[in-house]
């Protein structure tokens, strides 16, 4: 049965995300990439911070996460870091920095831990990285997967729709899943597959599976901050839930501070020196 004991001190390891999953406690991870908002989510008791290379959209305003680049992605997780006391902090290796050689992938890693002090790395893709996974987590260094919609592959699918709905993909995620757990990944993400899918991997494995358009079967869940707090207003896909009008609360802010400043009320005597 499903409890929930979240202790709010105690630091989140990887031995602790296994631990949860033993005795059926959901992961909760959401997505930061700055000082300030990885203060206030690691304040409210969030397990995993993920420093996503959705950066890329949120951050930079770029249409994919391929831009992104390792020494921005290091600049965040450093940042990131910096906030952080309790939650465990991994950060996406981005496009370009692991997927053609094991070295470079090792020395991304090797960069994004001692210069931003990440607690572990994420890489999307199963077998076709596989020498890569090994190498990175030869060094020690925990490694997180990322399986089903990978949006580092998204000018090979073409699309953003679910992905693994016919049995040939579903197989292929399936045997994925296993190599990343053999290999010694702490945890995977399975992101936009089919909720049946997703609940039988996480039955499956014995490593934590966090899902985003998942279901309900997984671990734990994770969503993009600026999305689920709705300060990213163009996305709403039937995953995710918002649970706040950020850009709302911004805008009224931000108008009312310009009324004031245009009719002479803002600064007043007791704002002046
Ligand atoms: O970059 C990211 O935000 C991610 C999540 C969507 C899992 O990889």
């Amino acid at each position: 049965m499903a409890t929930n004991t979240t202790d709010n001190t105690r630091k989140v390891t990887t031995r602790r995300l296994a631990e949860m999953k033993q005795r059926g406690e959901k992961i909760s991870m959401l997505t930061a990439y700055d000082y300030s908002s990885a203060k206030i989510l690691d304040g409210a008791g969030i397990d995993v911070i993920l420093v996503g290379d959705s950066a890329s959209n949120v951050m930079a305003g770029n249409v994919t996460t391929l831009p992104i680049t390792l020494d921005q992605m290091i600049y965040h997780g450093k940042s990131v870091m910096k906030g952080v006391n309790r939650a465990l902090v991994v950060v996406d290796l981005p496009f370009g920095s692991y997927q053609g050689n094991p070295m470079e992938a090792l020395a991304s890693a090797v960069r994004i831990m001692k210069e931003s002090h990440a607690e572990a790395v994420k890489l999307e893709g199963g077998s076709e990285i596989r020498e890569s996974v090994e190498r990175i987590l030869s060094a020690g260094i925990p490694v997180m997967g990322h399986l089903g919609l990978t949006p580092q592959s998204i000018n090979k699918f073409g699309t953003y729709n679910v992905r693994a709905r016919r049995e040939e993909e579903a197989r292929k995620l399936i045997e994925d899943a296993r190599l990343l757990e053999e290999l010694g990944c702490f945890a995977v993400v399975l992101e936009k597959i089919p909720a049946e899918l997703a609940s039988r991997v996480a039955q499956e494995l014995t490593i934590p599976v966090i899902g985003i358009g998942a279901g309900g079967g997984c671990d734990g869940q994770v969503l993009v901050m600026h999305d689920m707090l709705g300060i990213n207003q163009g996305f709403s896909p039937r995953f995710l839930r918002r649970y706040a009008d950020v850009a709302g609360i911004m805008t009224e802010a931000v108008s009312r501070y310009i009324e004031d400043v245009k009719s002479g009320d803002f600064p007043n005597e007791s704002e002046s020196y």
